[in-house]
């Protein structure tokens, strides 16, 4: 068998294309980038920025395109049946179970955060927050929202409610499948997300100086604090290494989100471009837009000395707290918090829904479920572990599993690929591969990035994670020790869930074996 026809597929390119820019474009690139950047000096992280965006998140990128149309040819939706078709060898599954396990693992995590902008974006309809007019009590209410203490909200029952709303919006569009839902779904929200973020970029842009007393809190100094660059910094391994996870989670390549969309391509459909096109637009709503918006504004409301400290608070200070202080200040300032709380949704929805994909089609294709079945397993599944991020957020379980699959992880799997397909597969197949029924040609220096720099950096790259970070947080060094347990209980929610996808992939090979005899 060469070709499954009885496999979905996506209606349209220009569907297909705003699906996998919709699967990259993620809360990663309004929140986690510019906190990124602004902590990692500024104008001076775009620097090994771009450099990994060419090494390592452009190869991936096709690489990953590839490995999935090719497995789709053969029926394979997920990971462990595309690795084996790289690789005929019966341990190929298993490694495959990694790209199950890191969308699922991110997928539990990410949909609570994206419900919380889901919440905020009615709060901000409703005027909920605009009473609060310090940093420190805008805190109180995204932690009592959050359920860490009781404030404003006195439970996390608020919080549970727009929780099961996007829960359900989730587990919904990924029931109607691929063209009918995940494509319908990228069609509407992709451009509406564009609008918003332009309109707020402009918006910011024309904040000028808001306070005249205080002529430095300006937005052309937020563009400055966010861009001018500090080449000293270049000399601290950790900016590259920052430079490289943005990366990595930004495209979500290593997750094996990208294979899945790719494996409902038809076998000569484009992939050399298409595959580039997603990338630009990830980087330009990252860079461009993403850039333009929540640092520039802080830096204009709050001055650059409380920005930096906005900054090291993280993306949720950042993107939850400084933007709603800067709402509750402005004319149509309930408009505005609007657009950018459902902004931040719609980018987050296109990506969780590409994180349940690997698992609803690894069910389907190897276990022979309908699709009901696998979308009602996997929904049963999130559901129940994410009450634990719910409950232990204040714990450091969220930051545990967000460590391990959403960062570690990620390069760990993107290296195992890039073997497997560049030198297990062989690397002129491979190219080949990702360039059958291009639009373009990929140009031929890829060639020998992706054979040999990709990976060695990405060894480098997860060589010094593993000294750096790794070890220290698996030693729980930092640990609070009221967390240690939580951090034990996200562990062990961990190697389950790797477990149970471990059994399921067994399971379905031995049928797959007694059905051939
Ligand atoms: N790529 C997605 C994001 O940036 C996961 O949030």
């Amino acid at each position: 068998m060469t070709e499954n026809n009885n496999r979905e597929e996506w209606g349209s390119k220009i569907g297909l294309i705003l699906a996998v820019a919709g699967n990259a474009v993620g809360l990663g690139n309004f929140l986690r980038f510019p906190v990124q950047a602004a902590q990692n000096g500024g104008g001076a992280f775009m620097i090994p920025y771009f450099l990994f965006f060419l090494l390592l998140g452009i190869p991936l990128m096709w690489i990953e395109w590839g490995i999935g149309r090719h497995g789709g040819k053969y029926g394979h939706g997920s990971a462990p049946g595309m690795f084996e078709r790289l690789w005929n060898n019966p341990a190929a599954k298993y490694l495959g179970t990694l790209g199950l396990f890191i969308s699922l693992v991110i997928m539990i995590y990410y949909t609570y955060i994206e419900s919380w902008t889901l919440g905020f974006s009615f709060f901000s309809l409703t005027k909920m927050y605009f009473g609060e007019a310090s940093f420190d009590s805008m805190k109180n209410f995204l932690y009592s929202y959050q359920g860490r203490f009781p404030a404003q909200f006195s439970s996390v029952g608020v919080s549970y409610i727009f929780l099961l709303i996007t829960f359900a919006i989730n587990f919904w569009v990924l029931y109607r499948g691929i063209s009918k839902g995940i494509e319908k779904l990228a069609k509407i929200a992709m451009p509406l997300l564009f609008i918003f973020a332009i309109v707020l970029a402009i918006r910011v842009i024309t904040l000028g100086v808001p306070d005249p007393s205080k002529p430095e809190n300006s937005v052309m100094n937020g563009f400055a604090f966010i861009w001018n660059p500090n080449f000293a910094m270049l000399a601290d391994p950790s900016i590259w290494l920052a430079a490289a996870g943005q990366i990595f989670f930004t495209l979500s390549v290593g997750m094996g989100t990208i294979h899945a969309y790719a494996s409902y391509l038809k076998p000569k459909d484009d992939i050399a471009l298409s595959a580039l096109a997603t990338s630009t637009t990830n980087e330009f709503a990252e860079v461009v837009l993403g850039g333009s918006i929540a640092i520039p504004a802080a830096v204009a409301f709050f001055g650059v000395a409380m920005t930096t400290q906005i900054a090291l608070g993280g993306a949720f200070d950042l993107g939850f707290v400084s933007m709603s202080l800067i709402f509750g200040q402005i004319p149509f300032g309930q408009f505005f918090g609007f657009i950018w709380f459902l902004l931040l949704f719609f980018a987050g929805i296109t990506s969780s829904v590409a994180m349940g994909q690997p698992v609803v089609a690894f069910l389907e294709d190897e276990l022979g479920m309908s699709r009901k079945r696998a979308v009602t397993l996997l929904a049963v599944t999130v559901f129940v572990a994410v009450h634990f991020v719910v409950f232990f957020l204040k714990y450091g379980f969220l930051d545990e599993m967000d460590y391990w699959a959403g960062t570690f992880g990620l390069v760990v799997f993107a290296l195992m690929e890039t073997i497997l397909f560049m030198w297990v597969f062989d690397s002129r197949k491979a190219w080949e591969e990702m360039n059958e029924g291009g639009d373009i040609q990929i140009p031929r220096v890829f060639y020998y990035i992706m054979k040999f720099v990709t990976p060695l950096v990405l060894m480098v790259v997860m060589g010094w994670w593993f000294i750096n970070d790794a070890i220290p947080i698996l030693l729980l060094e930092n640990a609070a020790p009221e967390n240690v347990p939580y951090i034990w209980g996200a562990r062990i929610l961990m190697l389950l869930i790797c477990l149970g996808l471990f059994f399921l992939v067994r399971l379905a090979w031995k049928r797959k074996t007694a059905e051939q005899h």
